[in-house]
Formats: C-alpha cells, structure tokens, sequence
C-alpha cells in the first residue's frame, strides 16, 4: 500500500506541470542565496525544475588585519586562486544541493549547481582568465568547488566578456577568446568532463571579431542564457534625463523599437527574446543550446496619473510613458534605497516588484490576473503586462502566466533547451512557472535566424545596450567591500 504522501503527490501533479512532464532539457532556477530566510529550501517547488543553480560564488581579496587577527576578503579579487564562498553560503550550499538531489523526478535527482560571478562579483574575471597560469589557477578553483560540494552544474555569470558591467570591471580584447580557453581546460578536466557547464550572457552574443570563437564556445558549453531582463532601463541614467518606460522582459521589441522619439531621447529597443535568440544563433550557439533568461519580477517607474493615462481614453495606460530617471521609486521588500557600489558609484532604488509582492500589495491575484479596479494593459508588441499601481504612484512593466506562456511558446516554436529563471523565489507559488513549463508551441513565434555564417560583433561591445543587472543592491556578498569570510583554497 502506498504511504498517503505518494498519494496527495500524485492527485497534485495531475493539475501542475512537472519539470519532467514539461519535456524541456533546462527548466532551470536560479536560487538567491541571500533570501533563503524568506525562501528556505523547504519551501522550494524543486519538481518544476530540471536543473537548480545556487547564486553566488566570489571571488575574494583576502586583507589580513594583524590587530583584529581577522582576515576579511574584499570582493572581488585579482588573485584568480580565491573562488570562495561566504560562510554563510559554506553552510547552505551543501544543504541546497542535498534539497536538489532528494527530489527526484524520473529516477534522478533535480541537479545542483552554482553560478560564479553576477553583477557586483565580476570585476576581475577579465583578468583572471588573461594568462595561461591564471586559467590554469581558475580552473583549479573550479574544479574543487565541483568536488567539494557535489555539483552537477557550473554556471557563469561574467558580465560581461569584452564589454563594461557595473563600471569597474577589468576588460580585454581577447575576454571571449580566453573565456573559451578557460572553458577548453576546464572540459579537458576528468572533475569537469561531465558536469553541465553553463553561462549568463547579455542578449547579444559576446563580442569578438574571429568568428570562430562562439560556434566553438558552443561546443564546451551545455546552454547559454541570455538574461532578457532590466531591458526597459538605461542604466546610463540621468542624460537624458527623462526616458521612456519600456518592457523590462520583451519577447519582440521591434514594434517599438521604431516608434517615433518622442522624448528626443534617441530610445529605441535594448533586445528582447527574439531579438537575443536571432543574434546568439546567428553567432553560431545552436537552438538546442539555448534556455531563455526569464524574470520572476518587473520594472516600476515613477509615473503621475496624468501622464500614465492616455488624454483620449482615461481608462487606457499610455504605452511607454516618460519616466524621470534620476528618480526611481523603491520597488518591493527585497529592493532598497540604494547605494554605493564597489566601484564607489552610488545608485539609488532598482524600483523592481517581484511577483509575489504584487500579488501581496493586492494588484494581482493569486493566479496573477490584475486585480479589479487595477488599471492594466497587455502590450502585445512586447507580450508583456503593465499596471499601474496608484497606492505608489508607478507604473509597472511585470510578468504573469500570459507573457510567461508566451515564452514557453516561444522556447518551444525555436527548439530551445528550456528556460532559466532569475529568482527562484520571485515565484514562490510556481504561478509563472506552471505557465511557461505547461504552454503548447507556437509556430507563429518561430524566429528565422540560421548559424550557417556567424556574425562578428564588434570587440567593444555596445555596454548601454546590453548591460543588464541580475539584481541591484541585493547582492551583499559580492557587493560588499568587507566581509568575514572563509576561503576555500
Ligand atoms: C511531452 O512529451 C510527451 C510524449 O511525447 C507528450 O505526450 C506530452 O504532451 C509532452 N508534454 C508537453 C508539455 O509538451
Ligand atoms: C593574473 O592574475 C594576477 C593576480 O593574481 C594579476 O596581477 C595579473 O594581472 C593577471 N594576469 C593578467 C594577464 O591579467
Ligand atoms: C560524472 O563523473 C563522476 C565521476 O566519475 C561520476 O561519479 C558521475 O556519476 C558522473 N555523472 C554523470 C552524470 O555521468
Ligand atoms: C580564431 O580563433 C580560433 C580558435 O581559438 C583560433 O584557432 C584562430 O587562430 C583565431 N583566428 C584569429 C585570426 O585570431
Ligand atoms: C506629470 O508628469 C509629466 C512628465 O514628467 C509632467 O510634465 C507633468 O507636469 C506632471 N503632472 C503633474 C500634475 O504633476
Ligand atoms: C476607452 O477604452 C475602453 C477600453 O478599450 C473602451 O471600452 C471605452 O469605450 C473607451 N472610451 C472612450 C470614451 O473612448
Ligand atoms: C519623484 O517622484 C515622486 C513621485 O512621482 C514625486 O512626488 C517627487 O516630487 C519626485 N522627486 C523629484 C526630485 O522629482
Ligand atoms: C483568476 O482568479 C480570479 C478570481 O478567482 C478569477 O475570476 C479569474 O478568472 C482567474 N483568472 C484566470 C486566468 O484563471
Ligand atoms: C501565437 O503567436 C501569435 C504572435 O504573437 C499571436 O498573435 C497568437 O495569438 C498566438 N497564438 C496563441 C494560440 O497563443
Ligand atoms: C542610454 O543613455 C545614454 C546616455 O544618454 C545614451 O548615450 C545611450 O545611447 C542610451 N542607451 C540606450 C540603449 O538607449
């Protein structure tokens, strides 16, 4: 007879989508480390996904302070050796990747991995891929982090090869190259061979002039997720100053991006799925090696109510309004005022709303219908959602189970390996998750894009047009310039 658990198990998953059931090769989640305590593991609806990728790993100065007898790592390094994990992170990551293995779907369990980088954590990463010893250093690194902790996958989040990220990263030339060369190395080791290697990349391909490089990439790694999020911001913010208020998560931007400049502010669209997909594919990554960066969250703008309703129709948002950049409301519990980075650049709120706030303020429902009375608009250029949140004067570009099963529909009209979530518990019900991972095909959604000859991009790439945040202030062990940490080396 069988325990009543299995039972209760069973009658559920007759109406939610498992991971398996969904038949993508990567229904991957990325888990934020520091939000365990309003997201522990128990919590975690492992069943929706395939592949879990625990963020962050750093990599660490050590200052040793002789008066305190305390060594403090400075974040993050030039000492290519130092891939650390903070202690708290010492403690949890091995809990994570016990959590993964246990839930096992298909005779396997869910596999565990770990992303090395982020926003605020890739500062020296140009540098310590630069020379043969530091390759070799770094990949050694790698290689004991994966032993240590039993891991199946390694994600990395350098943002970005051969093009500026948060302002202070070291960058080179030759980024792609020796990313690739990096990655040959890491493969050539038995500790890597078969573990699941994967990156967080920009929504265009990384840039290099030798078009060799990126069909090559290709082939050491297992996908690429290109992170289609924060696109509706130009984190170049301030000139000028207003901008308009674009969808933070596109799937097509090309119906906007030529709508006519009525800000003078040169705005056209910053990428968008279709837009990702075509350029990385063009590059040479195949469909197959591809799992689309998805947000659980949305992007909040200051926006009166004069300006956020059309003159004509009081009922209707308008789409894309004006928006003062040098002053971004804070978004939900997890953003905050801001503040200074490492690079000594102060930055005020990210204004994000993750789905779950929204849902807790009562803009949407459970189910992620805008609640009644929320003005709300679907923009079906982008496949995304707006409302206007009134209580706190913003307009918010977010996504709900609509434009999610219009990404499922997406991933699955261009053959894609599945998609990648930023941030696990952004969606602690699985309401998005349920959408993407049950939506059918949509072969109108397929995109035309063919490998058959790589498109060089320019070396310096394009940073205002690609430089998206994974998150903004709520990176504290990468972000922070101290810390107590151990190293693991
Ligand atoms: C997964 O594949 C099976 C077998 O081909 C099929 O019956 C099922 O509908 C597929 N599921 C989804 C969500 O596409
Ligand atoms: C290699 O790493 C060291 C720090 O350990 C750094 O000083 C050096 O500049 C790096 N090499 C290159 C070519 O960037
Ligand atoms: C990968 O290799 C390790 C060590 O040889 C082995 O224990 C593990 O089962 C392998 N995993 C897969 C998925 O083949
Ligand atoms: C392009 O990259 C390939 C692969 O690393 C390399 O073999 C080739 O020499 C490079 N070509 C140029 C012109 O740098
Ligand atoms: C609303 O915002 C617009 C654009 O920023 C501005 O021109 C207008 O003066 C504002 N209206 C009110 C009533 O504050
Ligand atoms: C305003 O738009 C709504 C929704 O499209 C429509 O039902 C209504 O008739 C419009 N009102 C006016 C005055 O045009
Ligand atoms: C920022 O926006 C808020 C809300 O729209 C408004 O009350 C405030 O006056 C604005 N501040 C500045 C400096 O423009
Ligand atoms: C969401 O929930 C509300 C309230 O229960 C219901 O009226 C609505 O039909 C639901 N929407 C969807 C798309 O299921
Ligand atoms: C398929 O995608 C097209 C293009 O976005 C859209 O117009 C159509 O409504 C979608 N079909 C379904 C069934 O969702
Ligand atoms: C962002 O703003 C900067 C400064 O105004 C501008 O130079 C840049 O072109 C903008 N980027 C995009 C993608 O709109």
């Amino acid at each position: 007879m069988f325990p009543l658990g299995l039972l209760v198990l069973a009658a559920q998953s007759v109406s939610a989508t498992t991971a398996a059931a969904s038949n993508l090769t990567a229904a991957v989640g990325w888990y934020a480390s520091w939000h365990e305590p309003d997201v522990p593991l128990s919590s975690v609806l492992w069943s929706k996904y395939t592949h879990m990728t625990y963020a962050f790993a750093c990599v660490l100065l050590p200052v040793y302070f002789a008066s305190l007898q305390v060594t403090v790592y400075r974040t993050p390094t030039v000492d290519p050796k130092a891939i650390s994990l903070a202690e708290s992170d010492q403690e949890l990551l091995p809990q994570f990747v016990a959590a993964a293995h246990k839930n096992v779907i298909l005779l396997q369990g869910v596999k565990a991995g770990l992303s090395i980088g982020g926003w605020g954590g890739s500062q020296y990463f140009s540098s310590n891929l630069a020379s043969p010893t530091n390759r070799t250093s770094f990949v050694n690194s790698v290689t004991k982090l994966i032993q240590k902790y039993h891991l199946d996958l390694v994600d990395f989040d350098w943002e970005y090869p051969g093009m500026q990220g948060i302002g202070c990263n070291t960058i080179s030339d030759s980024d792609t190259q020796n990313l690739l060369l990096m990655l040959q190395e890491l493969r050539a080791s038995p500790i890597a061979a078969n573990i699941t290697l994967t990156a967080a990349t920009a929504v265009t391909p990384f840039p290099t002039t030798n078009t060799s490089l990126i069909p090559q990439i290709a082939t050491v790694l297992d996908w690429i997720a290109p992170m289609v999020y924060d696109l509706s911001w130009n984190w170049t913010a301030g000139s000028p100053r207003i901008q308009r208020a674009l969808p933070a998560s596109p799937l097509d931007d090309s119906c906007y991006a030529s709508t006519p400049d009525v800000t003078g502010d040169g705005l056209t669209g910053r990428g968008s799925a279709r837009s990702a997909v075509e350029a990385w594919v063009a590059a040479g990554i195949p469909r197959s090696k591809i799992a689309l960066g998805v947000p659980g969250y949305g992007h909040s703008f200051n926006v009166n109510s004069t300006s956020a309703f059309l003159a004509t129709n009081a009922t209707l948002l308008t789409p894309y309004p004006p928006y003062d950049t040098l002053n971004h409301s804070v978004g939900d519990k997890w953003d905050s005022t801001g503040g200074t980075d490492m690079c000594g650049k102060f930055w005020g709120p990210g204004g994000t709303w993750n789905f779950w706030a929204l849902v807790n303020a009562g803009y949407l429902l459970a189910n992620g219908t805008a609640a009644p009375n929320v003005p709300y608009q679907w923009d079906a250029c982008s496949s995304t959602s707006y409302l206007y949140a009134a209580n706190h004067g913003v307009l918010v570009s977010y996504e709900d189970p609509r434009s999610f099963a219009a990404k499922g529909a997406f991933v699955r009209a261009n053959g894609l390996a599945g998609f990648s979530m930023w941030e696990v518990g952004g969606d602690p019900k699985g309401v998005l998750l349920e959408a993407i991972l049950s939506a059918p095909t949509n072969s109108s959604l397929a995109v035309t894009a063919s490998a058959s000859a790589p498109t060089p991009t320019s070396v310096h790439g394009n940073n205002g047009a690609n430089a998206q945040r994974v998150n903004t202030w709520t990176l504290p062990l990468c972000l922070l310039l101290g810390g107590t940490y151990w190293t693991l080396n």
